[in-house]
């Protein structure tokens, strides 16, 4: 059934210097929120961005169905804005969403709340190069329930906080081989809360020695490299793009899938497949020019400088002329309506 958004606008609070915060610190004056019960979505709103009201026995509190996607707002040259990849974002949320026995949300509803919510505040996209408006579509299991069960009543949410660039240096990352993010069968391809709660604990310890994230392995290995932090890996050896095959426990990035694209385009050779991190090594020993970054919506292309294994630090290639920076580029240019989209990636907002 089509849904008609209400939508109680505030009165304009000026945006204030937002680049000195850090990541998803500031929300929007803005919120969409919608309620699925009785088997349907219902009572969807632009509010201004308020508290929730929940049970304390509300089951997302306690087992876990909670999905969430992450995308992102350009301000373009010409001054209008856009919503980079919807499509792929709503394909995934709902993907995300059937693995966590969670409702389909329908595209509608998804979009409409979109294009209202970011018009609505859309003064809050900046203009400055590396400068986006993130976004944050989600859904939480809201049924007052202490009995473990699929919930029957949620809440679909949007808010939206001013990003910068999520990491100012290149990273110095370890190999983990002892925890593992994601297992053969598990829920690593789903965008859900647990996924990230679950991965703390290994990045804390990995701080801890000196590390600013972890490299995943796969779970039954540990030889296989699988994701970076809360990023796709991506690495560019001798002048190929190469990343790990989905399999099932690794996120279908969209950042990762949009520079596999661009790379296409412009005639780089792209390989996704299984990839060791001994090969890693074994390249970097043989002197080949290795670069090695990690993919994601928040971190766009986040620059790997070191990766330790075994006791034992490699340096890869950082310099200016890195594929990687052209690849991220590239990419900025569509986002910023600089080089043709080609792929229709952009959807125009205001
Ligand atoms: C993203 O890149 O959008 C993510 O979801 C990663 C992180 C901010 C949780």
């Amino acid at each position: 059934m089509e849904q008609t958004i209400s939508i109680t606008a505030q009165a304009h609070r000026k945006v204030t210097d937002t680049k000195s915060l850090p990541f998803g610190k500031v929300a929007t004056e803005h919120m969409f929120i919608a309620h699925y019960r009785n088997g349907q979505w219902q009572d969807a709103q632009i509010t201004p961005f308020q508290d929730l009201v929940l049970s304390p026995m509300a089951l997302c509190l306690h087992y876990g169905q909670t999905v969430f996607e992450g995308m992102k707002a350009f301000r373009m040259e010409d001054g209008r804005v856009n919503i980079f990849r919807v499509e792929k974002h709503f394909d995934r949320f709902n993907k995300s969403l059937a693995r966590m026995c969670m409702p389909a949300v329908p595209h509608s509803l998804f979009v409409d709340a979109l294009r209202n919510l970011v018009s609505l505040d859309a003064d809050w996209v900046p203009t400055d190069a590396d400068g986006s408006l993130y976004i944050r579509p989600f859904m939480i299991a809201t049924e007052a329930r202490i009995g473990v069960k699929v919930a029957d009543e949620y809440m679909f949410m949007i808010v939206c906080s001013p990003a910068f660039q999520y990491y100012t240096q290149p990273l110095r990352i370890k190999v983990e081989t002892d925890y593992v993010r994601a297992a053969d069968g598990g829920t690593g391809e789903a965008k859900c809360g647990g996924n990230y709660g679950g991965a703390f604990y290994p990045t804390a310890l990995a701080r801890e020695q000196g590390f600013d994230q972890v490299l995943w392995t796969d779970g039954k290995t540990h030889e296989y490299i699988e994701e970076s932090g809360t990023m796709n890996a991506m690495f560019c050896i001798d002048g190929t793009l190469i990343t790990p095959a989905r399999s099932g426990s690794i996120l279908d990035g969209v950042t990762r899938d949009s520079l596999m694209a661009i790379a296409r385009d412009k005639g780089i050779p792209v390989e996704e497949r299984p990839i060791k991190y001994r090969e890693l090594v074994e390249a970097l020993q043989a002197g080949k020019r290795v670069e090695a970054f990690g993919a994601g919506t928040a971190a766009v292309v986040a620059p790997i400088a070191t990766i330790w294994v075994d006791g034992q630090d490699y340096t890869c290639y950082t310099g200016s002329d890195a594929l990687m920076y052209r690849l991220r580029n590239w990419l900025l240019d569509i986002r910023k309506g600089i080089a043709p989209d080609v792929h229709g990636w952009n959807y125009i907002v205001a």
